[in-house]
């Protein structure tokens, strides 16, 4: 079976990380926020954070992975805008574009994504997100409640992939009402992006099982990854349709697994220790159930980074090293090859690996773990 990989950009910028404290090339907040400081670059050599991550892209691409996820918060830069960007940069990467449908109009959505599609030889992918609720929610000025917001989700997808085909189409849901819409030809004949679907809960899973090509899950315990993965899988047989499953995960890997575990160590020690107890008393404010999943192992007494490993070779501090999700892959190249043959082994098809500082580790991993895993392409 082919595994593919996709690699994460990291629309937020590369800030200086816990383990490498300088100020980074690809940092988001150039000129440190002086007055004058506007625009893309402040260096004497005009490199740019957009340059930075289409050298990314290309390293990705030369590298063995198929595409790159492109997340989006209100802390990043907007997906659509920046793959059209490195469109032009890169000739096989995929854009795997993160969007909450809510905030779009589907149609509206259609028509960009054919665009892309059209420009890029359909080069674009979707990751489906839905929101983890609370203040960053209303931030969008959302404040439809966690289930709603699936159906919602759902109604979107109806009528994204019925304008696609070109039209007269009609719907009348709860969310959206279309009549006699569809895409123009040429845009019609543009291939629909696969869909890669992020979200644990129940409304979650139902959404996924209809329209998903994938189901995307953080990292979480393995035993009880299996079992989610076994559940989205059964209830879209039930729809007499396939779907796939893809674990998004950081990974540290170094060529020991002495090395591998020196760098977690080295950040964990650069921690302020208020961070590790508000890691012990966070709530996040947000109903997000696939978050409070992953936490849910990370034990309570944190002395050292030790403490944090909750399998073989996976560590519960990566949030705490640079935000994001919880759970990581820490080992020797080897290691971290067979955890994500073990993910394989219990359903997973697909992968979106990241490691810090982006460029440098997309060429580490992709040519000294990729090869590694048996069912890479
Ligand atoms: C792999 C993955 C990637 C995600 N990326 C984003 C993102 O880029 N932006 C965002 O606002 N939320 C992102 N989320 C969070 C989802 O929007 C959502 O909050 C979460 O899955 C909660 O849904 P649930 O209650 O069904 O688990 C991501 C979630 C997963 C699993």
């Amino acid at each position: 079976m082919a595994i593919d990989f996709h690699w994460r950009l990291p629309s937020h910028g590369e800030p200086s990380t816990h383990r490498n404290r300088e100020p980074y090339r690809g940092d988001w907040f150039f000129g440190n926020g002086q007055p004058g400081s506007h625009g893309l670059s402040s260096r004497a050599d005009g490199f740019s954070y957009i340059d930075y991550l289409g050298e990314i892209a290309r390293a990705a691409e030369i590298s063995g992975f198929q595409g790159g996820l492109i997340p989006s918060f209100p802390s990043t830069d907007e997906p659509w805008a920046i793959s059209a960007f490195l469109a032009q940069q890169t000739r096989t990467f995929r854009f795997m574009l993160a969007f909450q449908p809510g905030f779009l109009n589907p149609v509206t959505a259609a028509r960009m994504t054919a665009t892309l599609q059209r420009a890029t030889g359909g080069r674009a992918l979707f990751n489906v997100i839905t929101g983890g609720g609370g203040p960053s929610q209303l931030w969008w000025g959302d404040s439809v409640p966690h289930d709603d917001r699936y159906t919602r989700t759902t109604e979107f997808l109806d009528v994204l992939r019925g304008v696609w085909q070109g039209g007269p189409f009609s719907y009348d849901g709860k969310f959206y009402q279309v009549q006699d819409a569809g895409l123009a030809e040429p845009l019609s004949r543009e291939e629909f992006p696969e869909i890669y679907f992020s979200g644990s809960s129940d409304a979650a899973l139902s959404s996924a099982s209809k329209h998903a090509e994938y189901y995307l899950s953080w990292l979480e315990p393995f035993d009880q990854l299996r079992e989610k993965f076994d559940r989205v899988k059964q209830r879209t047989d039930l729809l007499g349709r396939k779907i796939k499953c893809a674990v998004r995960v950081d990974v540290i890997a170094r060529a020991t697994e002495e090395e591998a575990w020196a760098e977690v160590r080295k950040g964990f020690e650069r921690l302020d220790p208020a961070a590790i107890a508000r890691l012990r008393e966070r709530r996040g404010g947000g109903d997000s159930v696939g978050a409070s999943r992953q936490g849910a192992a990370r034990p309570l007494t944190i002395n050292s980074y030790k403490d944090l490993i909750i399998e073989p070779n996976v560590w519960s501090g990566f949030s705490l090293l640079r935000g994001g999700q919880t759970n990581g892959i820490v080992g020797s190249y080897e290691q971290v090859a067979e955890r994500l043959d073990d993910l394989v082994q219990l359903g997973a098809d697909a992968f979106i690996l990241a490691s810090t500082p982006h460029l440098e580790e997309t060429y580490r991993v992709g040519e000294e773990v990729l090869p590694l895993v048996k069912g890479h392409r």
